[in-house]
């Protein structure tokens, strides 16, 4: 008993919304390991909703990055324009010998977290199960695809992977996780903006002119993701555009959600990350520009507000 007790490693969890939530609840359910969150309020059980059964779980949290100690895992959970605000749990949390797997948006996981995290070492991932935070203490998991999360296939991701098992959050490893990263900001590129912007659900993608105008968003951004050397195929904007397509007319997407509720939003590590990367590679994005004019617009008056 003892023995097994000084083996479990420990996890530490930033954030306890959608995403961090599920995870939070998936790993505390399978109890290999022994789990913090790190909140803003306080919290003691959380019940998750999940098609594997639902299940209520005890949580240790912390409120003061001061009382965390240095740990082996963090899931960085917040959104990613939050990232800045986990500095003192991340200056608290973090040794050399601690992982910080960041289950966030975008293509820049290194780059945006690195320089919190003192010596630690970054993993990126990508989630695609959905998370849905449906009040204080409660939360549910929706599985979307065959796989719930990504990271790369090497010494760190099979890491992540392992942490994971037990829990129904399924890890895909790939050695392609750059084009997939692509991939998937491509998506976030035009569902996110779109649906702010008009402030309509995925119908809005139904009408003709939006879809021509998501098209030619894409084929700025396919190009730009090419110049980073991601693999993708001569058709991507329009395959993007039909795996739109096959989700629900009713789907928000979280910046339609984040601009209703009237907070910021996650701008700059979807439209910001596709520009700045355009410029950095000499690939003009005068669309995705526009785009980011306008949501940083919204997003700071939200802030301001
Ligand atoms: N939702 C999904 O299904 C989904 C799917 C794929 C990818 N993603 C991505 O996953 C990431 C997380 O998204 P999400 O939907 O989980 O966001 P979210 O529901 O807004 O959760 C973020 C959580 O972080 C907390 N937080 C922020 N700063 C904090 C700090 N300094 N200390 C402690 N807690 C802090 C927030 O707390 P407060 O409530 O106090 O603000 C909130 O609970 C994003 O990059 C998103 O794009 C989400």
């Amino acid at each position: 008993m003892a023995a097994s007790s000084r083996q479990r490693s420990t996890i530490a969890i930033i954030g306890l919304g959608n995403i961090g939530g599920v995870a939070a609840g998936c790993l505390r359910a399978a109890d290999r390991q022994d789990i913090i969150v790190c909140v803003r309020q306080p919290i003691e059980r959380l019940y998750l909703e999940r098609p594997e059964g639902d299940v209520e779980v005890p949580l240790r949290a912390l409120t003061n990055p001061a009382d965390a100690k240095p740990v082996d895992w963090v899931l960085l959970c917040t959104k990613a324009q939050q990232t800045p605000s986990a500095a003192p749990w991340l200056a608290r949390l973090c040794n050399s010998s601690t992982r910080v797997a960041v289950l966030q948006n975008g293509i820049s996981h290194v780059e945006r977290v690195a320089p919190l995290a003192g010596d630690a070492v970054v993993v990126p991932t990508l989630v695609y199960y959905n998370g849905e935070r449906l009040g204080a203490d409660r939360v549910r998991l929706r599985h979307v695809a065959e796989h719930d999360l990504v990271a790369a296939d090497d010494a760190d991701g099979r890491a992540f992977a392992q942490l994971l098992e037990g829990t129904p959050l399924r890890v895909l490893l790939s050695r392609e996780f750059s084009t997939l990263a692509w991939r998937k900001l491509l998506i976030n590129t035009v569902a996110n903006p779109i649906t702010a912007l008009t402030l309509q659900r995925q119908a809005v993608f139904r009408r003709e002119d939006v879809k021509a105008l998501c098209i030619a968003i894409l084929e700025e951004a396919v190009a730009v993701a090419r110049a980073d050397g991601a693999q993708l195929a001569e058709d991507e904007a329009v395959k993007t555009m039909s795996t739109l397509l096959t989700y629900p007319p009713e789907a928000g997407t979280s910046m339609y959600f984040d601009r209703l509720a009237g907070r910021a939003l996650e701008v700059e590590a979807l439209t910001g990350a596709v520009v700045a990367a355009g410029r950095r590679l000499n690939v003009a994005t005068p669309l995705n520009a526009a785009l980011l004019t306008l949501l940083r617009a919204v997003s700071d008056a939200a802030s301001a507000g």
